[in-house]
């Protein structure tokens, strides 16, 4: 089969692999329908992320067929549609029981893509497949259910929940790229007062605009906190999101969030931060940060299902499967190409 490759920093081919096959009789393995490229994919390329070594397949969701199961697989079936989730869980170490996956002790957590090969080929092996994999619901589409494989979870849990967000708040979210937009939607769930979409690209804050904030700043241009304070009767945000992952941004959630608000981290962060404790401490905040767990997947399979979420909208370019140099580059180069996410398909 052909399979994307990691050959070190910078470099990447879609070649000739050896095709999966069942290792341990919880494994299943699925045929790649629907593929799509995260930005954590992008840090890999960089050499950001050393566990990720040379001859490593890259990838960590798809929506696919069930080609065959290991003997022990009871709930997944050969020829059943589903989504391979960016998190594998275990389904029975003492997180994975209070439904923490990405923090799995049996060995699970983000692996695809990172300690074992991922989806972005034409097969794929998925470990603990009844506890790693979703069934699609009848009516939705592979891309719809694709966007479920890491950005919505993301944004919903990670952003959303860990922030609180209730009905009557002001949410601000600082970055508008998939998951920052997740986040919006996520939040427009609950019925708040305002969201408001923080970024420094124009064409981003064209995208918020559809994904549910009716506020839009563009913080090269304007104060973000100004305006966040005329909007709260000088108080800030009752939730403030980050989701971009730099020292700026977190520094300006902190200060975004009211006496008493709440701030959730998505960002994945590669500098220090500052935590200014000596003006938080008498602010009553919480801050929450953490990696995606998918808890919440069959809740966004419902909500995905009912049309309550749109999660095609994600979706601006699409390409065969043997078009990855070209998906990675239009990808890579979102500011001029507009992209937000790509999906590759066999078909
Ligand atoms: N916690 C988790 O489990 C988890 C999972 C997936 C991704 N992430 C992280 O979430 C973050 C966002 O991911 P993404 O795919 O949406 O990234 P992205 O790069 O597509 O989007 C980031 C956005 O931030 C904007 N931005 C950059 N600097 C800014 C600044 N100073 N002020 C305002 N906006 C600024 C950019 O214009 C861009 O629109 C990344 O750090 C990613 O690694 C976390
Ligand atoms: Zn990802
Ligand atoms: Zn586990």
């Amino acid at each position: 089969m052909r399979a994307l490759v990691y050959h070190g920093p910078g470099k990447k081919a879609w070649e000739e692999v050896p095709k999966p096959v069942v290792v341990d009789d919880t494994d299943a393995v699925v045929r790649v329908d629907a593929v799509t490229i995260c930005g954590t994919d992008l840090h890999i390329l960089k050499g950001d992320v050393p566990a990720v070594t040379d001859g490593r397949i890259l990838g960590h969701e798809a929506v696919g067929t069930v080609e065959s199961v290991g003997a022990g697989v009871k709930n997944v079936k050969v020829g059943d549609r589903v989504l391979v989730s960016c998190i594998t869980a275990c389904g029975a170490c003492r997180y994975c029981r209070e439904g923490s996956y990405g923090q799995c002790l049996g060995g699970g957590g983000w692996i695809l893509g990172h300690k074992i090969n991922g989806t972005q080929a034409e097969y794929v092996r998925v470990p603990f497949a009844d506890t790693s994999t979703y069934q699609v619901p009848a009516g939705v589409s592979d891309e719809q259910i694709l966007m479920l494989a890491d950005i919505l979870p993301t944004g919903y849990e990670v952003g959303v929940l860990n922030g609180t967000v209730r009905p009557g708040d002001v949410v601000a979210v600082v970055g508008a790229g998939p998951i920052g937009l997740s986040a919006m939607m996520g939040a427009r769930l609950f019925s708040p007062a305002h969201v408001v979409a923080i970024d420094l690209a124009d064409s981003r804050l064209d995208a918020a605009k559809q994904f549910g904030a009716d506020i839009v700043i563009n913080n090269g241009r304007e104060d973000a906190l100004a305006v966040v304070r005329d909007l709260t009767d000088g108080l800030g945000a009752d939730v403030a999101i980050e989701a971009v992952g730099v020292p700026e941004t977190f520094e300006l959630a902190t200060q975004l969030a009211r006496p008493g608000g709440h701030i959730a981290n998505i960002g994945v962060h590669g500098k220090p931060a500052t935590l200014h404790l000596e003006d938080l401490w008498i602010r009553n905040v919480t801050i929450t940060t953490g990696l995606v767990d998918t808890y919440s997947t069959p809740t966004l399979l419902r909500l995905a299902q009912g049309h309550q979420i749109e999660a095609d909208r994600f979706v601006t370019h699409h390409f065969h499967l043997d078009q990855f140099e070209e998906a990675y580059d239009v990808f890579g180069r979102a500011a001029d190409t507009g992209a937000l996410k790509v999906v590759l398909t066999r078909a």
